[in-house]
């Protein structure tokens, strides 16, 4: 981000802060957040989309009562999936009708939760759901605003377990073979729902804007035929989150303003042709608003070289913070933070400290050939999807995350400690 640079002896400056003083003040490992950045990117989305849109940060990514008060502050929703996310979102404050309510198997307990709370909407994602759900408000007296989830068909191009249109899987209701008007056609019949609209959300990291105007026509096609069924026009379409970042300099990521013209042109036109009012977009981007706005601070702990192999360079993370690599084979990059160097590169494989050699945190890195215990590194764009899948594996504590801002840090999630640990185990 533009508040990282490097001072006269080559130590990382983030938020006006080095990152031996974070390191000293907060222990290591640490995801460090540039608030700054973070609330630039999601005033960009806000601003991009307009009045006549809606931005919901996808809370999955990263979500702590800081951030929602951030995103409240800058004018976005938040879509929420479990009954966790929810309650840190409604402790922070933010409003519920600002709140989209998704998953594949909210629990009965999770539903009457959020009717109560007066949930802006609910993403249902399958018959049984949509039953569930109207009976739930009923039952509580309203009308439960709600979207329906559908698959429209289209491979996104990434990572097979974070692709989510194809019809092969568990998310949405397929378009293919009338299900997804059939499951419009019972959502209508319920008097505890009010069907607002579709959502399609149809995988993750994607680059190429080529699969949303297939999901836009798709989608549009579907509100459509609900229009001449039923005469019906259902105001709003929801095209989820999904928009890719630089985890490397290979990646070369959309601005959220090309992406806002771009879906807002399509869904016009397919409108116009169509003859339908174009409906209120909304979007769910959550890793492009928060994956690049924090990095992982390390210590390098043992320093290994292999002889005509590689050097394996242990730092005091791992898996546990960083899931990613191990699970989708994800691309970082890697640094030394705490000083320059004149040393020649030399590869490297940055590992953890966990008992599984799968324990990688990045797979192919070069780094300085004098790096040695003591140094830290640091792992950009670890923002999304890192804190907010870590884990407890071999009992090593999960990280702190440390916000910085105009010279001043303080921690919004603090690091575990062991008594954290040991509270759980009540055996
Ligand atoms: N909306 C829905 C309905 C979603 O399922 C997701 C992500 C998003 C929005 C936000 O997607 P984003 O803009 O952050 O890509 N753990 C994986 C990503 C799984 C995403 C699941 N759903 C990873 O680390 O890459």
């Amino acid at each position: 981000s533009e508040t990282v640079t490097r001072d006269a002896d080559g130590v990382l400056t983030v938020g006006g802060i080095d990152v031996k003083r974070l390191a000293e003040e907060y222990g290591t490992p640490a995801y460090v957040l540039d608030e700054d950045d973070f609330r630039s990117r999601a005033r960009a989305w806000r601003t991009a989309f307009g009045e006549d849109a809606d931005v919901f940060y996808a809370g999955k990514a990263f979500l702590s009562r800081a951030v929602v008060r951030w995103l409240h502050e800058e004018g976005l929703n938040l879509d929420v999936c479990s009954g966790g996310e929810l309650a840190t979102a409604l402790s922070a404050g933010m409003p519920a009708e600002r709140i989209a309510f998704h998953g594949n198997n909210k629990s009965v307990a999770e539903i009457r939760r959020a009717v109560e709370a007066g949930v802006g909407r609910i993403v249902l994602d399958s018959f049984q759901e949509i039953v569930r759900v109207a009976h739930i408000a009923r039952e509580l007296g309203v009308r439960q605003r709600a979207q329906i989830r559908i698959t429209v068909g289209v491979e996104a191009h990434t990572h097979e377990f974070i692709a989510t249109a194809h019809e092969d899987q568990k998310f949405g209701i397929p378009l293919a073979g009338g299900q997804a008007a059939e499951a419009v056609r019972r959502a209508l019949q319920l008097d505890g729902l009010e069907l607002i609209g579709i959502h399609s959300h149809i995988g993750s990291q994607i680059f190429d804007m080529s699969g949303f105007e297939v999901a836009a026509h798709r989608v549009v096609g579907l509100l459509k035929d609900i229009r001449d069924e039923h005469g019906v026009e259902l105001p709003e379409i929801d095209l989820g989150g999904g928009l890719g970042i630089a985890y490397t300099s290979d990646d070369d990521p959309r601005e959220p303003h090309e992406i806002a013209k771009a879906l807002t042109e399509i869904v016009t036109r397919e409108c116009e042709a169509a003859k339908l009012r174009t409906p209120r977009i909304s979007v769910e981007p959550g890793r492009a608003i928060v994956g690049p706005t924090a990095f992982t601070l390390y210590e390098v702990g043992t320093v290994k070289p292999l002889d005509g192999l590689r050097t394996y360079v242990s730092v005091d993370g791992g898996m546990s913070d960083n899931i990613r690599t191990a699970l989708y084979d994800a691309e970082y990059s890697v640094s030394l933070v705490s000083r320059s160097s004149d040393a020649a590169p030399m590869l490297t494989r940055v590992v953890g400290k966990h008992c599984e050699s799968g324990d990688i945190v990045v797979k192919d890195a070069f780094l300085p050939g004098d790096l040695a215990p003591g140094d830290l590194i640091a792992v950009p764009a670890t923002g999304a999807y890192c804190r907010s899948m870590a884990s407890n594996y071999n009992h090593v504590l999960r990280p702190p995350v440390v916000a910085v801002k105009g010279g001043q840090a303080r921690v919004i999630v603090r690091r575990e400690t062991e008594e954290d640990l040991l509270r759980l185990d009540v055996g």
